[in-house]
């Protein structure tokens, strides 16, 4: 039996088992969201039409946003459609995907920056995973070599980004994200498929040096850490995407949960459990996270000791915008924690439930266009994508959803 084949199986059985302790929800609550989403979903896909592009969100003219496929978000639409043909198995979204996930197909030799992880492993990992199609395994394994050779070796670290920060302060010239963390699972899929360990190690390695700079004492996290390259030393921390160097943005905290708890699932060393577990403790305690659960799109929006980096205008919204996109990969990656740790994780697993409730209650799409969450920022000091919907929030929620009802739902 392949090896994914093994770990789906293994994982269904082991939830059945593990998580009877967690109270059961309601059947319909998971039904009518992928009634909601099987509607929105199919809108979509008959607006995006023929065309090569994928969609992303929607733009300030109120159209859709279309993306060239070199763009890192270019993979999520296929994995929301691999998703959909999971959650409903019905071959119209299994058609769908594949059209969808063909589209990508010359971005396994996409080399320009690190997201080509996310490209490939949400769409053609999603399409392996549920098809076991030959064809898509090499594709990924191409696609880990891709991202492989942005691995810098004294540093130890898969370099993010080639540019330099731009707007004063010191330049970067090796930056590092914290959504990196999520590449790596391609990696060990790679690994895993091959029995070439170079890129577990590289993995590994990345992980490691991510816990000792990216991650603070308090277990928050920096989104930038920038490397030399000759002498392996982290020489910067900082933002690009959250409101100052020093704080935290909301949506890298949900990578780092996410990030770290599928690291302990691939390696089963207990550094990482440690880390996803507090890193996940600093989010759902944080006393700036609002009542239902939904982050800022930073734990510390206009707080003394935090100065924005762009000295932007926060004054210009009456309220701090919440981020969905955010709360979406913090409440998958704490799914997952809390099947992890079975009993012991039942505060994630109903961390998780109230928020899945709040966003299935308070945070649907209603606009012109077809997504199915709303209120997501994507680059706030950028002063782009704000309280809009965008397609990696509807991807996280809908492996979320899928997660409770495999947790749950007998
Ligand atoms: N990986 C880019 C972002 O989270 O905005």
């Amino acid at each position: 039996m392949k090896n994914s084949t093994l770990t789906c199986l293994l994982f269904s059985v082991l939830c059945l088992i593990s998580i009877t302790s967690c109270k059961q929800p309601d059947k319909n609550f998971v039904d009518q969201n992928i009634e909601f989403a099987d509607t929105q979903m199919r809108n979509l896909l008959s607006a995006v039409g023929d065309s090569e592009k994928l969609p992303r969100s929607v733009l300030p003219s109120g159209e859709l946003d279309m993306v060239d496929i070199e763009d890192w978000t270019s993979g999520f639409f296929p994995g929301v459609l691999w998703y959909m043909y999971e959650l409903t198995n019905d071959d119209y979204w299994k058609q769908a995907a594949e059209t969808q996930s063909q589209k990508l197909l010359p971005l396994q030799y996409f080399t320009d920056h690190h997201d080509v992880g996310f490209m490939m492993y949400c769409s053609y990992g999603n399409g392996y995973r549920l098809t076991q199609n030959e064809d898509y395994k090499g594709i990924l394994i191409n696609s880990a070599k891709s991202l492989s050779t942005r691995f810098r070796k004294n540093a130890g670290i898969i370099q993010s980004w080639d540019f330099s920060r731009s707007w004063g302060g010191e330049a970067w010239r090796c930056p590092v994200i914290i959504d990196n963390m999520m590449n790596l699972e391609l990696l060990f899929f790679a690994s895993k498929v091959t029995n070439d360990d170079t890129f577990r190690n590289i993995a590994i390695s990345h992980a490691d040096r991510t816990l000792e700079n990216h991650i603070r004492e308090d277990y928050s996290s920096y989104h930038v850490v920038n490397y030399d390259t000759i002498s392996g030393q982290a020489t910067g921390l900082g933002t690009r995407q959250g409101f100052a160097d020093n704080s935290t943005w909301a949506r890298g905290q949900g990578w780092s949960i996410y990030g770290f708890t599928m690291t302990y699932r691939e390696t089963r060393n207990p550094k990482y459990l440690e880390a996803a577990q507090r890193i996940a403790d600093f989010y759902i305690q944080h006393p700036n996270l609002p009542e239902d659960k939904i982050p800022y799109w930073d734990f510390n929006v206009n707080e003394p000791g935090y100065t924005p980096l762009f000295g932007y205008d926060m004054n210009k919204y009456k309220i701090i915008p919440r981020d969905v996109s955010a709360a979406t990969i913090a409440i998958s990656g704490m799914l997952e924690l809390s099947y992890i740790l079975g009993e012991k994780g039942k505060k994630y697993y109903d961390f998780a439930e109230e928020a899945l409730q709040s966003l299935s209650s308070h945070y649907l799409y209603k606009g012109n266009h077809s997504f199915i969450l709303d209120q997501s920022v994507g680059n706030f000091p950028g002063d782009s994508e704000i309280t809009v919907p965008l397609i990696y929030a509807d991807y996280y929620f809908l492996e979320a959803l899928l997660r409770y009802k495999q947790l749950s739902v007998k």
